[in-house]
């Protein structure tokens, strides 16, 4: 397979492209990567001389770049976007140029040669459930964005859709839960707290902290997208969320606390986010029918990610102002 990941150079989409080399070694992969703040060659480092995986630094926004790094491709998978919310609140137009044009002009390259399209998409496009309830989101929940990210999100994921009706283009769509593990952009919940925390700084709660989300270990959602390029049905939506192990980020910071053996001093509540959803949970049911489940537990891998950045602390302290 000749595969073209966009994104390849953020968090999930490095871990993706170490997954799949790993896999399927014979693969070709071309890494297209406009490097914004998020977009970083360190995470690729240790595949720098694997003849399989090729680099080109491009804009999913720019028609004639995404057309010469599409000659040979076989599938797509399009991770590339503008990822924090926090951001979007204040710098919309970014997120909407990126994460809603740039899908346009992919699926626009992508339809004239009928590429095999997976787009990598988020459960946050469902909007918030109640605190405490037991609903999930499942692949027929309507979309009920409430921020500029999710909302250029959802867009996208109606893009994709309308190329498949439209143009035929064999597409497929995931809907993942909240990600950990190596090589994320210290900004994000997880590293952020930790690395703050390696640093001798409180970490920051949004509001009452009492903010429930479906984690999954990166490592299965690149599985979980592999699955759905092997045996998913073109035109559907997967939904892809964590083992049953729903979590607010005040539990998960306590975790975080613990493993790094701080007491309850080294965290702080501060002004809420505006429009902050309460709660995500998935129903990955229609994954399990394909034989994908979870496989990480988030106690055992939440250490080995806490042990990942104490290890790599020249990786995260180039990031950091
Ligand atoms: N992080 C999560 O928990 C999570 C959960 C579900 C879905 N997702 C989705 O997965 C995808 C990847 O998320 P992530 O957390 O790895 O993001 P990230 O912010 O770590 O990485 C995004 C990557 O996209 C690149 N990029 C940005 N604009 C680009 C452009 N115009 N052209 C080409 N490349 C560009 C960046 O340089 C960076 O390498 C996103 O589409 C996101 O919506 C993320």
């Amino acid at each position: 397979m000749k595969l073209l990941v966009t994104g390849g150079a953020g968090f999930i989409g490095s871990n993706f492209i170490h997954y799949w080399l790993n896999h399927h070694p014979k693969d070709k992969i071309t890494n297209f990567d406009k490097l914004t703040y998020a977009g970083n060659l360190d995470n690729l480092k240790n595949i720098e001389q694997n003849k399989n995986h090729s680099f080109i630094q491009g804009d999913v926004c720019n028609p004639l770049e995404v057309r010469s790094a599409l000659k040979n491709i076989d599938s797509i998978v399009h991770f590339a976007a503008e990822t924090h919310v926090d951001r979007s609140l204040y710098s919309q137009g970014v997120f909407a140029k990126t994460n809603v044009v740039g899908t346009n002009v992919l699926l626009e390259e992508a339809a004239k040669n009928k590429i095999r399209f997976h787009h990598v998409s988020t459960d946050e496009v469902f909007g918030s459930l109640p605190k405490y309830s037991k609903e999930r989101f499942n692949e027929e929940t309507p979309y009920n964005p409430r921020n500029p990210y999710s909302q250029s999100k959802a867009q996208s994921d109606y893009l994709v859709k309308l190329y498949h009706k439209k143009h035929n283009l064999p597409i497929t769509i995931s809907n993942c839960s909240n990600n950990y593990g190596p090589y994320q952009y210290p900004e994000k919940l997880l590293p952020l707290a930790i690395t703050n925390l390696l640093r001798e700084k409180k970490v920051p709660i949004y509001g009452d902290g009492l903010y429930f989300r479906d984690w999954l270990y990166v490592e299965d959602h690149c599985r979980a997208i592999e699955v759905i390029l092997e045996k998913g049905t073109i035109g559907d939506s997967y939904c892809i969320g964590g083992l049953d192990k729903e979590v607010n980020n005040l539990e998960l910071i306590f975790k975080v606390l613990e493993i790094l053996g701080k007491d309850h001093s080294w965290y702080e509540h501060v002004k809420d986010r505006s429009n902050h959803d309460r709660r995500y949970s998935v129903d990955w049911s229609k994954m399990k029918n394909l034989g994908w489940e979870p496989e990480h537990d988030l106690d055992i891998y939440l250490e080995k990610t806490v042990e990942w950045y104490v290890n790599n602390c020249e990786w995260w302290r180039k990031l950091i102002k």
